[in-house]
């Protein structure tokens, strides 16, 4: 709106950037006008092909038909390695900060193509096929991108698994796509702690038949228990195999990798992403929305268990040969300094966070970032979720010292690159808005009934034509890809967000329209948390929402009824979170569980979600229209006893 805060692209930024406004401007209309001409110039400026394509972009909304460069052949880790080695084999790949501030390492284009080639080398010698899956499980040291590229290597689909996540999602997410092997290592450290990645692995692996082989790094060093015959050291294969190891010609539409999200409804769906169009589209986004210049040191803080370290740590990073730091720690640990120094330690020009880890620094005030210089940095970003205007002004005042633009960056998973964001050089800032859409990407504002508004509007986002990276299927199901993403407004991509577009065309995310939770950038569905806690055999039912958390961005707000004649105690409480934790893992951390005798339902006995959200807001006075519920008076009981109403 004309009445929120405008930051002008400063001077000195637009003139050095890669894109001013003009350029932005004529680019977007030739990506707009003519699609197939501009990503095919993309296609072959910022990635190289052993065979040319054909057509360059073939899709049916309806059908989930998308495909992009069909006949081209290429590979992403050539695109990654070798094709840099020529030029900047002995420059810097990536620098690794360990959660030990006294840890880190620097890795060449040259050394990272011979680690990769190496266990490429080793994985096909073990057997692994082009076309197999194999999951990938691990901390945020340098093996998990080797471990990435050498599966996009050898042609072999890599699902990496959060380490975060418990046995029991691990075991889910290896069963729903068959894998073959595992990658993992024997210990994790996140903030002092060490976390026992190899021990989750042998307790999913308990009902996991396909997996042939655990290859483990040993990163920690402390015993871990061995099964022969399926169990290899991954320093010791590496070191035995070949580093030679010729890249699988793949077809743009080979699949890349499988990475599992959440949905509204039942388990976390296989999203998958293929070559050709996911490869250009992290590259080109990368260069442009983060102005990435030649001596650039590029740092995104997230972990590679999520699509941000996927696209904007491993792939298109290297693809471009930029610098990327990979952080194995937390922003707290030693102290809430960690970040500012991390950035001072490697003069860190560019820095890609999540909002929720900038209100957690910001909340312990301004002095541990004021006694760090941050003088080598010039561009911000953010991604994962809405930012508040607070967090922002004070990321751009106190963090950025008013000289370096934030890219507030939108997209999802399913996506597989960024959508709507400013472009450093080109872009006037508002605080809390993603601004516009990328080259290529043509955001419609759809009323509930389906029907497109034009102009200044609120409504939801949707998409009408595709871009490269956008997802190909749910992996072993294309009827859940459609019925999910193309069915509830057909001809349309639906994203599961709402928006609004001011009068200068600026997208501002409102926040998910279905049930996906957004609980510190990470996405859950509340169905997941329910049915968790259904498992319990004192829960006769559940009802997860969630609602606005200072810090979180939103908490999990579970709603429990309990069997006749159980008591809901605090021990109760424990218990179930403990369920929740074990089953989903500790990012599913309850923060308010309420035991209530009735759930608002309407007469068909469906849950009443709208008023749970409500009343966890502590937005009781909008509960709107109560009088279609079969017992109106369960209301007012969840009222009186909701322990965090204001
Ligand atoms: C959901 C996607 C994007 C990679 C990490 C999360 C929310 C993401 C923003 C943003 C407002 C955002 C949306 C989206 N989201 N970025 N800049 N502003 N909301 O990927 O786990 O697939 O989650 O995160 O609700 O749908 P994801």
């Amino acid at each position: 709106m004309s009445t929120e805060k405008v930051y002008p692209v400063p001077a000195e930024v637009a003139s050095r950037a890669l894109i001013d406004e003009a350029k932005y401007k004529e680019m977007y209309k030739r990506s707009i006008e003519d699609p197939e001409g501009f990503w095919a110039e993309q296609a072959n400026e910022f990635m190289t092909w052993f065979k040319p394509f054909g057509k360059v972009m073939d899709y049916d909304l309806k059908k989930g038909h998308i495909r992009f460069f069909e006949g081209g052949k290429t590979n992403v880790s050539y695109n990654c390695l070798d094709r840099h080695l020529e030029t900047r084999g002995d420059q810097t790949a990536i620098i690794f900060e360990g959660d030990d501030p006294n840890v880190d390492a620097k890795i060449t284009y040259r050394e990272l193509h011979e680690q990769v080639s190496r266990l490429g080398s080793a994985m096909r010698d073990l057997g692994i096929k082009k076309g197999e899956r194999v999951c990938i499980y691990m901390p945020m040291i340098p093996e998990a991108a080797v471990a990435m590229l050498a599966c996009a290597r050898i042609g072999a689909i890599h699902s990496v698994v959060f380490g975060g996540f418990s046995p029991d999602a691990l075991k889910d997410r290896i069963q729903d796509s068959e894998c073959c092997a595992v990658i993992t290592a024997d210990f994790g450290k996140r903030g002092g702690k060490s976390v026992p990645l190899r021990a989750n692995v042998d307790k999913a692996l308990a009902s996991c038949p396909s997996v042939r082989n655990v290859i483990t790094v040993k990163h920690v060093g402390e015993e871990i228990p061995w099964v022969d015959g399926r169990d290899v050291w991954y320093h010791e294969i590496t070191a035995a195999a070949s580093a030679d190891c010729p890249p699988e010609e793949m077809d743009s539409e080979d699949p890349l990798f499988i990475l599992y999200t959440s949905g509204s409804t039942g388990k976390p769906k296989g999203v998958l992403h293929s070559t050709g169009g996911y490869n250009l589209f992290t590259a080109i986004t990368h260069k442009y929305i983060f102005d990435y210049q030649e001596g650039d040191v590029y740092w995104c803080t997230a972990d590679v268990g999520w699509v941000t370290g996927h696209s904007y740590i491993v792939y298109g990073p290297l693809t471009n040969g930029a610098t990327t730091l990979m952080f194995e720690g937390v922003p707290s640990y030693p102290d809430v300094s960690r970040f500012w120094q991390v950035i001072d330690k490697h003069q860190v020009t560019i820095f890609y966070t999540a909002p929720t880890a900038i209100r957690a620094v910001m909340g312990q005030g301004n002095g541990p970032v004021e006694k760090t210089s941050r003088k080598s940095l010039r561009l911000l970003g953010t991604v994962g979720e809405p930012i508040n205007p607070e967090a922002w002004e004070w990321y751009y005042h106190i963090v950025g010292e008013e000289r370096c633009p934030i890219v507030d960056t939108w997209w999802q998973t399913e996506t597989g690159g960024i959508l709507i964001t400013p472009l450093p050089g080109a872009t006037a800032l508002k605080p809390g808005s993603a601004t516009l859409p990328f080259f290529g990407v043509n955001p419609k504002v759809l009323d509930t009934e389906g029907k497109e508004i034009d102009g200044p509007c609120e409504g939801i986002l949707a998409f009408d034509t595709p871009w490269p990276s956008m997802m190909r299927t749910v992996y072993g199901d294309h009827d859940r890809f459609i019925s999910t993403y193309f069915a509830t407004y057909p001809g349309y991509y639906f994203c599961g967000d709402g928006c609004r577009r001011d009068e200068d065309g600026y997208y501002w995310i409102t926040g998910r329209v279905d049930d996906v939770i957004n609980v510190s950038g990470h996405r859950m569905g509340t169905a997941e948390v329910e049915s968790a806690l259904v498992l319990h055999e004192a829960v006769a039912e559940a009802a997860v929402v969630g609602y606005p958390h200072d810090i979180k961005g939103q908490g999990i707000y579970a709603y429990v009824t309990l069997m006749t004649g159980v008591e809901g105690t605090d021990e109760l409480k424990k218990e179930l979170n403990k369920l929740v934790r074990s089953e989903i893992g500790p990012i599913a951390s309850l923060d308010v569980i309420q035991f209530a005798p009735g759930l608002p339902k309407t007469r068909s006995g469906k849950i009443m979600r709208r008023i749970l959200r409500k009343i966890a807001a502590s937005e009781v006075d909008a509960l709107g229209d109560t009088s279609t519920l079969a017992d109106p008076s369960v209301v007012s009981d969840l009222i009186d006893h909701c322990p965090v109403l204001k």
